[in-house]
């Protein structure tokens, strides 16, 4: 399970014999999904170099505060506000004594004052220097700031010394800096979601399509990554940007759209929230069609059934949890439970397209979520981004039931 998924770590190596393990450690945690950027002290550089830890991070390392293309890739004061955590491993005593002062003389001094994410160090020196009164009291100090202390532990050191000082493994570490982050509703599940209209192309000018904006499904995308899940948003033609932390995949056609979330499988939970044209051309013109006299005033369109992305994901037999939606213009709760149990769903979101301040090209949204059980849950009329989180946080309690 991919505990950190996307989540952002400014890893600090500090100068000690320890800082081996830090390559290891940018290992672990990008297995766990996080992405890192590396800070090396002075003393850092003189234990491990900076290029192992740029090709295991798979980023440049920073490692001076006045370095001006280092400063015009990705400056200091940004790096701090790019991290979700700032974790320094090894930390040296020197480095806990400055910290305990806000002494900000180097890199990552400056960046640890800079930052608003939590702080974990992760200490690593001679036992007798750990036990010292001043190292004592300088991890207390930092404790009482709500800086965390993962380790350090007790054994055989690397000067000859048993006792404490050592650094936590790098699994170990992995597992303390995934404990920083709550584990919320969706954390370590894969969903994948569509959005947005299909385009049915008829000619290399014309397409067939429809009025969905995508800004619900994109609002649900969103509120699925803020509740710790890694998002696949399978999108047809819209003008919206990608929400932060989703992986979207641009689709045309409702073919296309089948074949993206084919490849985006396995899944754990699949909301199908695009607009999908139900009929495509059955020939694509391979030129613009021509004004045709002869045949009179019409145009004679042969169309096609498209697939059923949803009725095909959710009748795999590695099926997601399936929700689907239901926008209707009448009969609304009728045709939505009908939808729900021919496309083999767990829920249904029911949305009534006839009221024109709610669904397609609107802000806002108003929905009724009906289970297996034909039980209905309403929610108000809200902006859809409020109506996303409320229903992620449904799904996720249903998905969790199931
Ligand atoms: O049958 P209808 O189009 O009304 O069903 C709506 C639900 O099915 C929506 O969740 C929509 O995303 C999904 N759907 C689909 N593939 C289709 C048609 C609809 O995934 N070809």
């Amino acid at each position: 399970m991919q505990r950190l998924y996307r989540k952002r770590i400014v890893l600090g190596v500090g100068g000690g014999i320890a800082a081996y393990k830090s390559a290891e450690l940018v290992r672990r945690l990008r297995d766990q999904g996080a992405e890192v950027r590396v800070v090396m002290t002075s003393g850092g550089r003189e234990f491990i170099t900076p290029l192992t830890l740029q090709a295991l991070s798979g980023h440049p390392v920073h490692l001076d505060l006045l370095d001006p293309a280092a400063e015009a890739a990705m400056g200091h004061i940004e790096l701090a506000r790019w991290a979700d955590l700032v974790l320094i491993a090894p930390t040296t005593a020197d480095l806990m004594a400055r910290l305990a002062q806000g002494v900000a003389n180097d890199l990552l001094t400056t960046l640890v004052l800079a930052t608003n994410a939590p702080i974990a160090l992760a200490p690593a020196m001679n036992q007798a220097m750990w036990a010292d009164p001043a190292t004592q009291a300088n991890r207390v100090l930092l404790q009482q700031r709500g800086i965390r202390l993962f380790g350090p532990a007790s054994g055989s050191q690397a000067c000859g010394d048993v006792g404490m000082g050592r650094m936590l493994e790098a699994d170990d570490l992995a597992q303390a800096a995934a404990d920083c982050f709550e584990r919320s509703l969706l954390t370590g599940l894969h969903l994948l979601i569509t959005a947005g209209p299909t385009q049915e192309n008829i000619d290399p000018v014309r397409y067939i399509t429809n009025h969905s904006s995508g800004k619900m499904g994109f609002a649900l995308a969103e509120a699925a990554a803020e509740a710790g899940a890694r998002v696949t948003l399978v999108a047809g033609p819209v003008f919206l940007p990608t929400p932060d932390r989703v992986q979207r995949v641009d689709v045309v056609s409702a073919r296309d759209m089948l074949t993206a979330c084919e490849a985006a499988m396995p899944c754990d939970l699949f909301i199908a929230a695009a607009a999908v044209a139900d009929y495509r051309p059955e020939m694509i013109a391979p030129h613009k069609l021509k004004k045709d006299p002869s045949k009179g005033d019409g145009l004679l369109l042969q169309m096609v059934r498209n697939p059923d992305i949803l009725a095909t994901l959710a009748g795999r037999e590695d099926r997601p949890f399936s929700v689907g939606f239901a926008a209707e213009t009448e009969n609304l709760l009728e045709y939505a439970t009908r939808k729900l149990r021919d496309k083999n769903l767990d829920l249904i979101v029911a949305n009534d397209v006839a009221n024109p301040s709610i669904g397609f090209n609107s802000e806002e949204n108003a929905v009724t979520v009906i289970d297996r059980q034909q039980h209905e849950t309403r929610f108000s009329q809200a902006s859809k981004g409020h109506i996303a989180r409320q229903l992620i946080a449904f799904i996720a309690d249903r998905f969790h039931q199931a």
